[in-house]
C-alpha cells in the first residue's frame, strides 16, 4: 500500500511541524468552514496523526494554535456564538479495523476498572457512528430554545433557526421532560435525499443559476444546510437526526431524571420522540462488540445513511463517572472505524479496455492503495465524457472510492498536486486491441470497437461469457487460459472449444497433463445444458439471464427464438423494442447461426419444451418502480404481487418505467418520475390496477 508522498519527511522537525500545521489548517478550513473538503478524511487523519506524534516527541515545539489543540472547526462568522454548558467532547478513535480494535477497548476498560479475568463481562452500548455533524439541542421546560453546533467543543454556532426546520426534531417535549435538557446527536442527510438534492443542484447549474454547487457527500451537504445563513434555503435541504447522548440536564437532586444506564437514557429520549437509531444495542464484553462491528459493517452499504464506523460506550453511568476523562476524551467510549472508502493515490497510466460487446472503457491504473477493505490497482473512468469531466490525467493524484462490491471509481483529481502539464485523456479512434475503427453512436456515451469477433479482445470476452458458471459453465476455463487459447490461435470461435484435444491443451505452456484432462472433462460436461443458459451464453447484446429465461419459457425451442420476428419477440414478457431488435439482428447474421449449428454439431444440447401459453396478465409488459414506505405492503410483498400479475419491478426510474408506486418518505425516484412524466400511483391504485385486470 502506498500513498503518494505529498511531503518529503526528512526535513527538520520544526519545519515539518509548520508544514503539517499549515496543510491541516487549510484542509480544516475547506472542510469545516467551506463544507468543501479537498482530500479524503483518511488523508487528513494520516497527517493529523503524524503531527500528534511529532508534537509528542518534541513537546517544546507544541503551539496553542496547532490543529491538534482543537476539537472541531471554528465558529463561522454570521452565527451567534454559544458557549456550551457542558463541553462537547471528542471521542477516541480506534483505526485498527480488525477485531483487535474492539478487544483493545474492552481490555483497557477492564484494566481501568480493575476487573480480574474471572469477573463478568462489561456491559456496553454499541451504536453506529453516524457521518454527519454533532448538534446540541437545548430545551427549557420542554421547549426547544437553542440548537448549537460543536464548534471547537467549547464554543459553537447558534443554528436554532435552521434546526427548527428539521421535522424529526421535537420542538416541544412531553410534560415529564426535565426543566433543563440538552440532547446531543447527529444531524445527517439520508443518501436518497442527498442524491435528490444534488440532482436539483445540477439542474439549477444547467439552467445557468449562479453561485450554486453540487455537494461532495451527504455529510458536507448536511453541514452546508445547517450553516446556511438563510433558513429558507436551509429548509429546502432535507435533514435527519439521531439522538445519542446528553449535555446539561437538571440533576436528580433537583428533581431531574435518575438514569442508571446509557440504554435507559436512550429509551427516555425515544419516549420523548427523539429519533434513536434502532441499530444501537447492548453488547456484553469484547466478543459481542466484535460481532456488532462485523454485523454493522455488513449492512453499511444498504443503510439509508452514511456511517463511518461504530461507537462503543460503557453502559453503566456510574462506571462512566468512575472512568472519567483524559484531556478532551471520555475514557468510557471509543469510535471503532470501518476501513476508509476513499483514499488518495496516483494514476500510473490510463488504459482502454475492450468489453464483450466491444465497449471501450477507460481504466485508470493506480499505484496500489488499500481502500474499502481491499487493495485497488484499477479504477474505472466509465467513458470518455466522464474521464474528461473529471479531467483525470496520467501522473495525477486522485481520490479513489470503493464502497461495498461496487467497482472502484476515481472520484476527483487534486489539481494542486498535478506536476507539469500532462495530456488530457482522449479516447483512441481505433480499437487498442485489433485496430478496427472505434465509433460512438449518437446518444450513446460509449465508444465501441467495430471489429466484432475479429477483435481478439471481444473474442476472449465472448468465450469467457459463454463458459461462465451462469451460462454453460466450463469449469477451469478462466481468463488466463482463454488468453492463451486465443493468442495461440487454436480457439477462434465458440465451437473451437469443443474441438480442443487433450494434446493441444497439454502442449500449452504451463499446462499440466492433469489440468488439461480436467478441462477436457469440463468441456464434455458442459455439453448438457439448458436452453436459458445456452441463450444467455451466446452473449446477445441486452440479453441477460432473466431475458434468456423468458425467451426459453415463451418459445420453448431454440429454432423458434432464432426464427422469431421482432414483433413476435416483443410479446415476450421481458422484451422491449431495443432488446427485440437486438435478438432479431443477432440471429439474422449468418455467422451467428453458423456458430449455433456448429455448437449443436459438437454435441451441445438441452431439453426443449413447448411454447408457454401466453395468458394476458394485468401487468404484462409493465415495469414498475417502488419507492418509499407503502402503508400495508412490505417491499418484498409488493414485488411478489406485481410479479404475480405479470409485471416487473425495476430499481431505477427511466422513460420506460410504466408506473412509480410511491409511499411515505419517497425520495429521489419520485422526483425523477415527475421529471420524466412517469405516472405515479399509490398502493391503493396498484391494487386496483391488478384487480381491474383479473
Ligand atoms: S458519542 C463523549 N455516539 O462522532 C462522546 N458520537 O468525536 C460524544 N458521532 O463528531 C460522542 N455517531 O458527532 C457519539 N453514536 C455516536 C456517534 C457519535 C457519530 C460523532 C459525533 C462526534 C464524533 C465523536
Amino acid at each position: 500500500m502506498t500513498t503518494p508522498d505529498l511531503f518529503a519527511s526528512d526535513d527538520a522537525p520544526a519545519k515539518r511541524l509548520a508544514e503539517l500545521r499549515q496543510t491541516l489548517h487549510t484542509w480544516a478550513h475547506q472542510y469545516y468552514v467551506l463544507d468543501q473538503p479537498s482530500v479524503p478524511d483518511a488523508e487528513y487523519d494520516r497527517l493529523f496523526k503524524e503531527l500528534q506524534a511529532l508534537e509528542a516527541s518534541h513537546p517544546g515545539l507544541l503551539t496553542a494554535d496547532s490543529p491538534t489543540q482543537r476539537v472541531g472547526g471554528k465558529p463561522l462568522d454570521g452565527f451567534a456564538q454559544v458557549r456550551h454548558a457542558v463541553p462537547m467532547l471528542s471521542i477516541r478513535t480506534e483505526t485498527d479495523t480488525t477485531p483487535a480494535g474492539a478487544e483493545n477497548f474492552d481490555t483497557r476498560i477492564r484494566r481501568e476498572l480493575g476487573l480480574g479475568e474471572d469477573q463478568p463481562a462489561v456491559q456496553y452500548m454499541a451504536e453506529p457512528k453516524f457521518d454527519g455533524l454533532a448538534m446540541n439541542l437545548r430545551y427549557h421546560h420542554g421547549v426547544l430554545v437553542q440548537a448549537a453546533t460543536r464548534g471547537d467543543g467549547e464554543v459553537g454556532e447558534d443554528v436554532t433557526q435552521n434546526i427548527r426546520t428539521i421535522g424529526q426534531i421535537p420542538l416541544r417535549l412531553p410534560a415529564d421532560a426535565p426543566p433543563v435538557l440538552e440532547v446531543r446527536g447527529e444531524v445527517y442527510m439520508r443518501r436518497d435525499d442527498f442524491d435528490a438534492l444534488n440532482e436539483r443542484q445540477r439542474r439549477k447549474i444547467a439552467a445557468g443559476a449562479k453561485g450554486e454547487k453540487t455537494f461532495v457527500n451527504p455529510r458536507n451537504a448536511a453541514a452546508g444546510a445547517v450553516r446556511q445563513l438563510d433558513p429558507a434555503i436551509a429548509a429546502q435541504r432535507p435533514l435527519s437526526f439521531f439522538a445519542y447522548g446528553l449535555g446539561e440536564v437538571t440533576s436528580a437532586a433537583q428533581g431531574g431524571p435518575d438514569w442508571d444506564s446509557h440504554q435507559a437514557l436512550l429509551a427516555s429520549l425515544k419516549i420523548w420522540s427523539f429519533p434513536v437509531c434502532d441499530l444501537s444495542q447492548k453488547a456484553q464484553g469484547a466478543s459481542e462488540l466484535v460481532a456488532f462491528y462485523a454485523g454493522i459493517a455488513a449492512q453499511r452499504d444498504t443503510l439509508a445513511y452514511d456511517i463511518d464506523g461504530v461507537v462503543y460506550k460503557v453502559d453503566s453511568l456510574a462506571l462512566q463517572r468512575r472512568l472519567g476523562f483524559v484531556t478532551r476524551e471520555p475514557r468510557w467510549a471509543v469510535a471503532h472505524k470501518f476501513p476508509a472508502q476513499e483514499m488518495l493515490t496516483s494514476v500510473l497510466a490510463i488504459d482502454v479496455q475492450v468489453g464483450r460487446t466491444g465497449k471501450l472503457t477507460p481504466v485508470a491504473k493506480l499505484a496500489p492503495v488499500f481502500v474499502g477493505g481491499v487493495t485497488v490497482t484499477n479504477a474505472t473512468l466509465h467513458n470518455e465524457d466522464e474521464a474528461r469531466r473529471k479531467d483525470v490525467r496520467v501522473g495525477d493524484t486522485v481520490i479513489v472510492r470503493r464502497a461495498g462490491d461496487v467497482i472502484p471509481e476515481v472520484v476527483s483529481v487534486l489539481p494542486d498536486k498535478r506536476v507539469g502539464n500532462p495530456e488530457p485523456f482522449t479516447m483512441p479512434r481505433v480499437c487498442p486491441v485489433c485496430g478496427s475503427a472505434a465509433v460512438r453512436e449518437e446518444d450513446e456515451a460509449d465508444f465501441r470497437c467495430t471489429g466484432g469477433l475479429f477483435c481478439s479482445a471481444q473474442r476472449k470476452q465472448a468465450i469467457l461469457h459463454f463458459a461462465q458458471r451462469r451460462a454453460v459453465e466450463v469449469e477451469g476455463l478462466g481468463d488466463k487460459l482463454v488468453d492463451q487459447l486465443v493468442d495461440v490461435g487454436i480457439v477462434r470461435t465458440l465451437p473451437d472449444l469443443y474441438r480442443l484435444g487433450l494434446t493441444a491443451l497439454a502442449n500449452l505452456p504451463r499446462m499440466a497433463d492433469k489440468s488439461a484432462q480436467n478441462i477436457v472433462d469440463a468441456l464434455q460436461k458442459s455439453k448438457q445444458t439448458t436452453l436459458p443458459r445456452f441463450l444467455f451464453g451466446l452473449g446477445i447484446r441486452h440479453v441477460g439471464e432473466a431475458t434468456a429465461k423468458e425467451l426459453a419459457r415463451h418459445f420453448g425451442k431454440l429454432d423458434a427464438v432464432m426464427d422469431a420476428s421482432a414483433e413476435q419477440l416483443l410479446a415476450v414478457a421481458d422484451v422491449g423494442p431495443i432488446v427485440a431488435q437486438s435478438i432479431h439482428t443477432f440471429f439474422a447474421q449468418p455467422h451467428n447461426r453458423e456458430v449455433v449449428e456448429q455448437l449443436r454439431a459438437c454435441g451441445v444440447s438441452w431439453p426443449e419444451g413447448e411454447p408457454a401459453p401466453v395468458a394476458a396478465q394485468p401487468l404484462s409488459g409493465k415495469t414498475l418502480v417502488l419507492t418509499g414506505t407503502l402503508p400495508t405492503l412490505g417491499r418484498e410483498e409488493a414485488k411478489a404481487l406485481i410479479e404475480a400479475a405479470g409485471g416487473k419491478v425495476a430499481g431505477s426510474v427511466s422513460k420506460k418505467t410504466s408506473f412509480v408506486v410511491a409511499g411515505a418518505e419517497a425520495g429521489s425516484k419520485l422526483d425523477k418520475a415527475c421529471d420524466l412524466g412517469v405516472p405515479v400511483i399509490d398502493e391503493a391504485a396498484l391494487k386496483q390496477l391488478i384487480e381491474a385486470g383479473t
